[in-house]
């Protein structure tokens, strides 16, 4: 059951849009959270998730976000706040979730300068700069969740600047955790396995589909809500002793 107390916190979640941050969201939405979305490149991705939200009796508004400009991130704030007051009366939020990031499908060999600069920016340096921008509106006793990757853990050709910045991501989980604990706010990282999405153009043909999917004690590739559930499921007090973790959500992938 929903309390009044539940219905009025507020998750943003960053690349809300498509993929795992949508089902983060809309599992949120079921949750009573209220909730802000972003997208990158394609807005109407975004304004679906809300409409599918606010359809269903929830609230949620889409908010345009590149994840790997943080000059534009003192703006964002603005918005945030802006949004906060005049759709919750509010001049802070609860939860953080650091979900968009993008993919890399190149070896050592192949892999540019230019490359590796847009996975930095994104996935690490993004994150990095955006929490830092947000934390301020953030309420004591809130939380960040970070998400991760098994390729932290383990190592998969054509993913190494990937792999290892989400490896540097987990690293920042602990630090943030550490410098705003003084603030009450748990920050966490979930990892998860190989997850049915587009994400760096999906799993690919059925031959790689069912060798990733073999790869995991479970037998299966993952789907957008066993991370959108899990997640979600940590966005409460139900967790409150649950801080500067790293939670891999992988059906038992590479054990
Ligand atoms: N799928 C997997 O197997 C898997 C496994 C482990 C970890 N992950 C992690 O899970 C997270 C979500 O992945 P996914 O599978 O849901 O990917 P996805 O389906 O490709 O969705 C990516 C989301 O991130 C947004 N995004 C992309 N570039 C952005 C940028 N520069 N700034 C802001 N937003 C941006 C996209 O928005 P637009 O469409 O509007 O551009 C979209 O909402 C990522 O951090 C990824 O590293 C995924």
């Amino acid at each position: 059951m929903t309390t009044s107390n539940e219905t009025s916190k507020v998750v943003l979640v960053t690349g809300g849009s498509r993929g795992i941050g949508r089902s983060i969201a809309i599992n949120a939405a079921k949750r009573g959270l209220g909730v802000i979305l972003t997208y990158n490149s394609q807005p109407e991705s975004g304004q679906a998730v809300a409409d599918e939200i606010n359809n269903a009796g929830g609230k949620a508004i889409a908010l345009h976000l590149d994840a790997g400009k943080p000059a534009s991130f003192d703006e964002f704030a603005k918005q945030i706040s802006a949004v906060l007051h005049e759709e919750w009366g509010r001049d802070n939020f609860d939860y953080l979730v650091n979900n968009a990031g993008i993919a890399q499908r190149s070896l050592i060999q192949d892999t540019t300068e230019e490359i590796f600069d847009q996975l930095v920016n994104v996935n690490l340096k993004g994150v990095f700069f955006l929490s830092q921008k947000l934390i301020p509106l953030i309420v004591d006793g809130g939380q960040i969740i970070n998400i991760s990757s098994g390729l932290a853990r383990f190592a998969f050709p054509g993913t190494a600047v990937y792999g290892a910045l989400k490896a540097g991501l987990e690293g920042l989980t602990r630090y943030f955790a550490k410098e705003y604990a003084a603030r009450k706010i748990r920050v966490n990282s979930v990892a998860p396995g190989a997850i049915d999405t587009e994400f760096g153009g999906g799993k690919g043909d059925e031959e790689h589909r069912q060798q990733i999917a073999a790869a995991a004690a479970i037998g299966r590739l993952g789907v957008a809500d066993d991370i959108g559930l899990f997640v979600t499921s940590m966005l409460s007090d139900d967790s409150r002793f649950v801080n500067a973790q790293r939670i891999e959500v992988g059906g038992g992938i590479m054990i």
